[in-house]
């Protein structure tokens, strides 16, 4: 077992000593609107805003070889040829590094005593990414060098790149004014936006033709300009355009040259596009642009600047315990991926190709629970351009699209779990800020301002969408899917093609376009989790009679739940569109399945007879692996059609058992609610990416950010993670370690402070910023128990029960005693 590299926690960086990681690690650059993906080898694109519609350079997904297309600096001292960031010409250097940190990323690469340092970022309301190369001269001789810079550009819609080369290969154009390369395709026509890549000094050649600079037989590993040592000044005129520096360096023993190139996006009023000619572009926004970062003074102050505002995000929530992992992913890596999947939802990753899906509901509400602390004014935006996607009988667009904020008819509605997410998040937010005034805010259905309501009408029919849809054993329908998007218990169907989830059997047309028959015992038992909440905010309305009704229901589906949906040892998954239990001890296969355990234990559904302690127990017992828990058990061999996808995946792949990380979060804060701080924090190091660092090497993925799935151990690759970064995964065990093993909970009255922790841990300290106030947490645990609060101070006075109150800002003390 081998890992390929280490934290640098001070930096709050991840620093990789080789370039062949086992499969690209790569970071983000940007949070507002320009955005870049960079591998450890400087592969990965640059867009604005919206990764499908406004690809500002190329990339190849599902390349052979992989990671290919990026901004890559060659370097060719008397005919070896070399990359900083070793690939694509793939030359052996003699040192080599990257560091990804915060919003920026650094490789260093060194070759025959020549270094060259590259840094990479977005600095802050910035439409571009900043390049810093600085080249330094190590040996005892004197060197002459060439050194070229390289981007090759998208056409834009990122789709139609890929695809459409009748027209594409006849549009590319560009303009080069001194050091700056400009690519303008179609800017005078149909677009208002054109991009550019500059550099801060003279240059003795470029390159804009793709074929001139690589050769048509050539690929990114030896592009014939480089290798002749020379630029061709070539004009691309159609085909393909990029964009590429020259510059011949000499460098005296121990001097150092920076450069600094700028790969830029600006967008113009329709009227001011061109200059007098009414052809070249009017360049005055650009140039204002290039002139704010074209010093090595101003990259560091905009650096120093990006620093901030991460040290600032991530200063909000801290904590010190006895484990260096779960201190590295708690207060650096596990909320900045929260912030990365709140900015990115689940557009552009290395697994997500930009063109795909648009942003989810469901998704989209769980991941503020990841960072509402962070940016809960961004949080409440995007809980308003969530709510306005709904419709007025409490369902919801499956997902929609960032630019328009338009619900997606293509995919429609009919998830069943998706209202529920909604009031998990808006308690979630208003139990963060004590902002109660979201629930006034009037928001439209249906993106229709004539149907606008207040934001707590949503909740209601939210609420009751699910209370009005119940099946033939009083629990919720489940329609095209629940949470578990291949579970698919009314579009089954044998002709081949059709969709698992928008397919609409004729069987089920004239019920709706689903089974009336289908129930979910997972939405049941979320229900039953997200319900109090709801019933919290009218209780605190002062609705009392509204919140008796909703509370009467709560308690009505938790009967039905243990009547119908428990099967002596856990919660059955489902009830097919036949009446079939699904994960049932009956069933051949799939028996138990992950989904509806967490919920109900934390509802507390049939604690008085034992089923809490005897799910989780099961769980342990069926699902748990060395890996984490797999989704269901045993997995799938055998097609189900009444089932939908699910049973399509091999065994211990994606829903068909393997480790689908965002559901062991709710297992681990399950365990911790009943009070198995062991058994919780099993759970959660299991799948803690810092804690699987060791094993990289199986792994494969970024040993700093949580993937979607690592292959359960039915799959021959056990072990191996998949789909890292955009996944819900980063805020579910964000929540799983902050507010139940840590347990630091911000609840509508106050902190609540209840921690479940190892038994080992002599205690641990926190810092919380919370509604202006700054609290300072000591927990200590003499006697080594999970959990239970014996005294809790604050201010140095004794409190009762485990809520600390609001504070108009300040700094307050925190003592927790941990005992029997
Ligand atoms: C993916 C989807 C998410 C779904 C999950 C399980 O992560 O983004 O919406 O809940 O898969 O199918
Ligand atoms: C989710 C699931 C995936 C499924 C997809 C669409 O992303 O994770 O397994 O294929 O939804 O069906």
């Amino acid at each position: 077992m081998k890992k390929f590299g280490h934290f640098d926690d001070a930096r709050k960086e991840y620093v990789i000593q080789s370039p062949r990681t086992p499969y690209p690690w790569i970071n983000y650059l940007g949070t507002q609107a320009f955005f870049s993906l960079i591998s450890n080898t400087a592969g990965g694109y640059s867009f604005y805003k919206d990764a499908r519609l406004r690809r500002i350079t190329r990339y190849r997904y599902n390349n052979v070889p992989i990671d290919m297309g990026g901004r890559y600096f060659y370097i060719n001292e008397n005919g070896t040829v070399w990359n900083p960031g070793w690939s694509p010409v793939k030359t052996e250097l003699d040192e080599y590094e990257c560091r990804h940190g915060m919003g920026y990323t650094v490789i260093t690469g060194k070759k025959n005593g020549l270094k060259a340092e590259v840094t990479f970022f977005v600095p802050q309301d910035y439409d571009g990414e900043v390049q810093q190369v600085v080249l330094t001269n190590e040996s005892g001789e004197a060197k002459s060098f060439k050194l070229f810079s390289f981007a090759e550009w998208c056409l834009w819609d990122a789709q139609d790149d890929c695809t459409n080369f009748q027209r594409n290969f006849s549009t590319g154009r560009v303009e080069v004014e001194g050091s700056t390369i400009y690519h303008k395709t179609e800017y005078r026509d149909r677009r208002d936006h054109f991009a550019f890549y500059t550099v801060n000094d003279s240059i003795d050649g470029y390159d804009t033709d793709r074929d001139s600079f690589i050769g048509l037989y050539n690929g990114f590993g030896d592009p014939q300009a480089v290798i002749d040592g020379k630029a061709t000044n070539s004009f691309a005129d159609g085909w393909s355009p990029i964009a590429s520096h020259y510059k011949e360096i000499t460098l005296q023993p121990g001097e150092s040259k920076t450069l600094v190139f700028i790969l830029g996006y600006v967008e113009m009023p329709v009227d001011q596009k061109f200059e007098a000619d009414g052809v070249t572009i009017n360049k005055v926004k650009a140039h204002a642009m290039i002139e704010k970062y074209n010093t090595p003074e101003k990259v560091a102050a905009g650096l120093a600047e990006l620093r901030a505002a991460w040290d600032k995000l991530l200063g909000i929530f801290n904590v010190d315990t006895p484990d260096d992992k779960v201190n590295r992913m708690v207060n650096i890596w596990n909320q900045y991926q929260c912030m990365v999947t709140f900015n990115l939802s689940r557009s552009a990753s290395y697994f997500e190709s930009g063109i795909g899906r648009g942003m989810g509901f469901r998704d989209s509400n769980q991941d503020i629970l990841g960072f509402v602390h962070q940016i809960p004014d961004r949080a409440r935006q995007r809980l308003i351009d969530l709510a306005a996607t709904q419709l007025e009988d409490g369902g919801c667009y499956h997902q929609y699209q960032p630019l328009t904020k338009k619900g997606n008819s293509d995919i429609g509605g009919d998830f069943s779990d998706d209202p529920l997410w909604m009031i998990l998040s808006v308690g979630a937010y208003i139990k963060e800020t004590g902002d109660w005034s979201i629930l006034d805010e009037l928001v439209p259905y249906d993106n229709d301002d004539s149907k606008a309501k207040p934001m707590l009408d949503h909740l209601t029919v939210s609420f009751y969408h699910i209370v009005n849809n119940l099946g033939p054993h009083g629990l919720p329908l489940a329609m095209r899917a629940d949470w578990n998007d291949c579970i698919n218990l009314s579009c089954f169907s044998d002709t081949p093609g059709e969709s698992f989830q928008t397919y609409t059997s004729p069987k089920f047309a004239a019920e709706g376009g689903y089974s009336k028959v289908a129930e979910s015992v997972m939405v049941a038992a979320l229900f039953t989790y997200v319900g109090p909440t709801y019933v919290g905010i009218l209780k605190h309305l002062g609705k009392a009679d509204e919140a008796a009704a909703a509370q009467a229901e709560i308690d009505k589906m938790k009967k039905n739940v243990m009547e119908s949906a428990f099967d002596g040892e856990w919660f059955i998954r489902a009830y097919d569109a036949f009446g079939k239990k699904m994960g049932s001890s009956e069933c051949e296969e799939g028996k138990i399945f992950i989904e509806p355990q967490g919920f109900a234990v934390m509802s507390e559904i049939g604690k008085e007879e034992g089923a809490d302690i005897k799910t989780l127990n099961s769980v342990d017992r069926y699902l748990n692996t060395q890996y984490g828990l797999v989704l269901n058990n045993p997995a799938f061999t055998k097609y189900y059609v009444q089932y939908g996808e699910i049973s399509t995946y091999p065994g211990g792949y994606k829903e068909n058992a393997g480790i689908f990380t965002h559901n062991n979060a709710w297992i681990i804060c399950a365990e911790a609610y009943a009070g198995r701080g062991d058994k919780a924090f099993e759970y959660y190091s299991k799948i803690a990416p810092a804690f699987n660092e060791e094993i990289s090497d199986l792994h494969k993925t970024e040993p700093y950010v949580y993937g979607q799935m690592i292959a359960g151990k039915d799959a021959s690759r056990f072990g191996e993670g998949k789909n890292s970064w955009l996944t819900g995964t980063a805020a579910w065990n964000m929540v799983a370690i902050s507010q139940y093993i840590i347990g630091v909970q911000p609840d509508f009255d106050g902190l609540r402070v209840d921690p479940s922790i190892p038994h080992e841990w002599d205690g641990f300290t926190a810092t919380r910023k919370f509604r202006g106030a700054t609290y300072q947490i000591t927990v200590k645990n003499p006697e080594h128990v999970c959990k239970g609060v014996k005294k809790l101070t604050v201010d140095g006075k004794e409190i009762e029960g485990v809520i600390v109150p609001v504070f108009e800002g300040g700094e307050h003390t925190v003592e927790v005693l941990l005992g029997c």
